[in-house]
């Protein structure tokens, strides 16, 4: 991609992630095929791609859950390879993530699963436990009386919150949303943008967000990669996406379903 410096130039300052040349595979299957991408800081990147191509290997490989074979993953600034556990660790406890089966412990509360992140990493009396989950649960959005059910106890779009209320737990400058929105309906989908869109503006957040929900690039994303064959076949703001002669890009953004979002955005009418 022409506006991507290779890792040695020294204009760092915008890109809080860097990809370069990411090799991931599988056995005899090669997922990821020399891919390239930049997470700028400050913005929701929305990541689109056929279903099975990478997009949950891609972030679990940043997530340092998956092995890649070659590349480079920058993050803060740093070269993932090579650091101490302890060094990990802290920058692990600089993102948050939202898997796309992102299950809240079910045996647990929504105040119990949100403090989990927090007595395994902080050191907090029970009194500020408390207080942090609080406060965490009103910035999602959820009653204060959410804090004490069960998932059980909550409807699809409140599990979702709750989840998102857990991957904020410390204070991440980063997140990571894994098809946040899948399962739920169009107005709850709307509803989870916006919260994102509004978290990212008040906490300062940078947000890379798995997503098949055409209404979220539009809405919420500023900026837009597409995955095909294992590479980056597109990027950029969502004029850059509707101007793509990629067949798969032109496809999916000028489809049916494009052409309804254009005509009606979902926030006109949620
Ligand atoms: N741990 C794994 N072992 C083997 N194959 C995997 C593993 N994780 C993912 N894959 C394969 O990698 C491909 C991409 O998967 P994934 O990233 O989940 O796709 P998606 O773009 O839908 O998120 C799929 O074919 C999947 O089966
Ligand atoms: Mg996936």
């Amino acid at each position: 991609m022409s506006d991507l410096a290779p890792l040695s130039d020294g204009s760092r300052r915008d890109a809080i992630i860097r990809v370069r040349d990411l090799v991931v595979g599988f056995r005899d299957r090669t997922i990821l095929k020399g891919l390239n991408l930049d997470i700028r800081r400050g913005e929701i990147l929305g990541f689109v791609g056929p279903s099975g191509q990478g997009k949950s290997v891609l972030t679990r490989t940043i997530l340092g859950l998956v092995p890649k074979r070659s590349g480079q993953i920058e993050v803060f600034g740093e070269d993932m390879d090579g650091l101490t556990i302890a060094r990990r660790r802290q920058i692990e406890q600089r993102w948050g993530v939202l898997f796309q089966q992102g299950a809240l412990f079910s045996a647990l509360t929504v105040k119990q699963n949100i403090q989990m992140p927090m007595r395994e990493h902080l050191n907090l009396s029970e009194r500020l436990l408390d207080e942090f989950a609080r406060l965490k649960i009103e910035m999602v959005g959820l009653k204060p009386d959410a804090a004490d059910k069960l998932p059980s106890e909550l409807s699809g779009g409140m599990i979702k919150r709750a989840a998102l209320a857990r991957s904020l737990a410390l204070d991440p400058e980063i997140l990571f949303l894994d098809e946040p929105t899948s399962g739920l309906d169009p107005i709850g989908a709307g509803e989870f943008d916006e919260l994102v869109a509004t978290l990212k503006q008040t906490l300062g957040l940078t947000v890379f967000m798995v997503t098949h929900d055409l209404d979220s690039l539009y809405t919420a994303c500023d900026r837009i990669a597409a995955l095909g064959d294992g590479q980056i076949i597109a990027e950029g703001p969502i004029e850059t996406m509707l101007a793509s002669n990629h067949p798969w890009v032109r496809s999916y953004f000028h489809g049916k379903r494009g052409r309804a979002v254009v005509t009606a955005p979902r926030h006109a009418h949620a």
